[in-house]
C-alpha cells in the first residue's frame, strides 16, 4: 500500500492561499503542501499550451513529493490544464492519483444563489476565453445567463500590494461597471479568480445594492470535504498531522511576506527549482 501523504495544492502564485486558508479551517486534520509558481506568474495572459505545460509540470512536482491528491486551487490552471492532464496525462502518469480544480465545484452550486437567474463571472482574461465557467454552470442551471469579464488588472494590483490604494479603485469601479453593462439584471458576482477575494473590500464599495458577492474558498472547502468523504481510497492515502509545508519558484522572502496576507498567517517558505522535472 502507498504510503499516506500531504495533499497538494497549487496555484501560479499567491492566490490559492486564500483557497487553503479555507480548506485548513474546513479539514484542519490533514497535511498540505503548497506550490506557487510565482517565478512563472501570473498565468491569465499566457497561451493555453503555456498553462498547460507549466501546470503538468507542477503536478509532476508534487507526484515526486508523494501526494496522491492535488487541487488546482488557480482558475487559470483549471480552464486551460485541468481536462488535459485529467484526461490524456493522469492515465499514463499515475492513475491512482487524483488532480481536481476549482471551477466544477463553483458551477455546481451557483446557480442556487441566483433569483434573477443571471450571473456575473469576473477573472483572468484566459479563464474568460476558455468559456470553462459558461459551459461548466450550464450543465448544472442550463437557461442560467452568465455573463463574463476580464480584469487583467487586478492580479497584478494584488501580487503588487496595490490592492488597497487608490490606483485599484479605478479598476474595480470600470470592471464592474462593464460586467453591469453586460447584465444589468446580474444579483451574483462571483470571484472566479484566488487572488480577487483580496480586493473584496473594494468590490463591496463598488457593488450595486443586493447584489451577493461569492468567492471560491470556503465553496471549493466544502466541495473537498465531500470529494474526501465519497472516495475514501484517496481520502486513505491523506496523512492526518495538520502540517503546512510552502514551495515557491522564486524568492521566499517575497513569497512569506505576500502569503502572510493572503493565508492570514505566517508562512515560511522553501525555494524549488523545476527545471528538473519535465514539463
Ligand atoms: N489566481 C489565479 C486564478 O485563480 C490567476 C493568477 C494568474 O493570472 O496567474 O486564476
Amino acid at each position: 500500500m502507498q504510503p499516506r501523504s500531504s495533499i497538494g495544492v497549487f496555484d501560479s502564485g499567491y492566490g490559492g492561499l486564500t483557497v487553503l486558508k479555507e480548506i485548513v479551517n474546513k479539514l484542519p486534520q490533514y497535511d498540505y503542501l503548497y506550490l506557487g509558481d510565482s517565478a512563472r506568474a501570473p498565468y491569465g495572459n499566457r497561451s493555453f499550451d503555456t498553462v498547460y505545460h507549466y501546470t503538468l509540470q507542477c503536478v509532476k512536482w508534487f507526484f515526486e513529493q508523494g501526494c496522491s491528491l492535488v487541487i488546482l486551487a488557480c482558475n487559470t490552471a483549471s480552464a486551460k490544464a485541468l481536462r488535459t492532464i485529467q484526461q490524456n496525462d493522469l492515465p499514463g502518469l499515475a492513475p491512482g492519483k487524483r488532480v481536481l480544480g476549482v471551477i466544477r465545484p463553483t458551477a455546481e452550486i451557483i446557480g442556487k444563489f441566483s433569483e434573477t437567474k443571471s450571473v456575473g463571472v469576473l477573472a483572468t482574461n484566459g479563464t474568460v476565453v476558455s468559456e470553462s465557467y459558461p459551459m461548466e454552470i450550464n450543465k448544472f442551471f442550463p437557461g442560467l445567463k452568465v455573463h463574463q469579464e476580464a480584469c487583467p488588472m487586478w492580479v497584478p494590483l494584488v501580487e503588487n500590494n496595490e490592492h488597497e490604494n487608490n490606483g485599484a479603485d479605478y479598476f474595480v469601479k470600470k470592471n464592474l461597471q462593464n460586467i453591469f453593462e453586460k447584465g444589468e439584471d446580474i444579483d451574483v458576482i462571483l470571484l472566479a479568480c484566488t487572488h480577487y477575494p483580496l480586493l473584496k473590500e473594494k468590490i463591496e464599495e463598488y457593488l450595486p445594492v443586493g447584489v451577493k458577492l461569492l468567492s471560491q474558498g470556503e465553496i471549493v472547502a466544502e466541495s473537498l470535504a465531500d470529494y474526501l468523504q465519497r472516495h475514501p481510497e484517496i481520502e486513505n492515502l491523506c496523512s492526518r498531522g495538520g502540517q503546512h509545508t510552502f514551495y515557491t519558484t522564486d524568492s521566499t522572502e517575497d513569497f512569506d511576506n505576500h502569503a502572510t496576507v493572503f493565508f492570514g498567517k505566517q508562512v515560511k517558505s522553501k525555494h524549488v527549482d523545476l527545471d528538473s522535472v519535465t514539463g
